[in-house]
């Protein structure tokens, strides 16, 4: 059965005070968590250590990196690796969110790199896909986000896949207040899932995750997590407010 998650990604937010505060809050506010799911805070480097020990022994409860660089060492001034954050607990990295493709230039090839660098240690990619505006207003968004699929992950073994978690995010709904329809929603999801229905097969396609993310809050988590596709979500801004998240974790049962 695959797994539903709630992932927060503080991406460059909070000084160590306040990041210190806002773990402090989490812990304090009660969610639920079944067998089945998880929570994964994605929180900057910098303050991972403080996260690993403030969340320490909550079950089901994962940090999670924001970036790897797609070697293991090296001379790479200024970047982590996915073998440096698994030797400190830090098993789960965010690949190819919206904003390291459009600032930092990372192209589809770049992170099919970084997904293989990240498995091959057997840690977990959640792999960001997903298009913007003019696609949309084109409908052309399947065949945009089954390129992305296409370019950086099925080049991987079904073995491989189904160690990968999917987030798509349509680029207009993040942090805009725009939020897909839970309709718009699971069509996609189903879209993308026949995409790895038709590589993979359906049994393989129904083990992987697929998370929703763009302005997903606690108001609007329960209806977007019921559709049968969308496994759980990746939250920014709704993930630096304790109680927000928190409801969001419970929307997922
Ligand atoms: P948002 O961000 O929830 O603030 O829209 C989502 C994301 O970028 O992962």
């Amino acid at each position: 059965m695959r797994k539903q998650i709630a992932a927060a990604n503080w991406k460059m937010n909070l000084t160590l005070s306040q990041a210190e505060t806002l773990l402090n809050e989490i812990v304090a506010t009660p969610h639920h968590l079944g067998e089945n799911q998880q929570a994964v805070f994605a929180v900057p480097a910098i303050y991972i250590p403080l996260a690993l020990e403030k969340l320490a022994n909550k079950p089901h409860v994962f940090v999670a990196a924001q970036n790897a660089h797609q070697k293991q060492s090296g001379a790479y001034t200024g970047e982590l690796s996915a073998s440096m954050l698994a030797s400190i607990g830090v098993n789960h990295i965010i690949v190819g969110h919206s904003e390291r493709r459009e600032y930092f230039a990372e192209s589809d090839a770049l992170l099919a790199e970084k997904v293989d660098a990240i498995l091959s240690i057997q840690s977990t990619p959640i792999f960001c896909c997903g298009e913007p505006l003019s696609i949309r207003e084109a409908e052309t968004q399947n065949a945009f986000v089954e390129a992305q699929l296409k370019n950086s992950l099925f080049h991987l073994s079904a073995e491989a896949i189904v160690k990968v978690v999917i987030a798509y995010e349509p680029i207009w709904a993040i942090g805009t207040g725009k939020t897909a329809s839970s309709q718009q929603a699971q069509d996609i999801h189903a879209y993308i899932r026949s995409c790895f229905a038709t590589k993979y097969g359906e049994a393989v396609a129904n083990e992987i995750s697929i998370l929703y993310g763009g302005s997903v809050k606690a108001s609007n988590a329960k209806e977007i997590f019921s559709q049968p596709d969308v496994d759980g979500g990746l939250v920014g801004g709704a993930s630096l407010i304790a109680t927000e998240f928190a409801a969001i974790i419970n929307a997922l049962s």
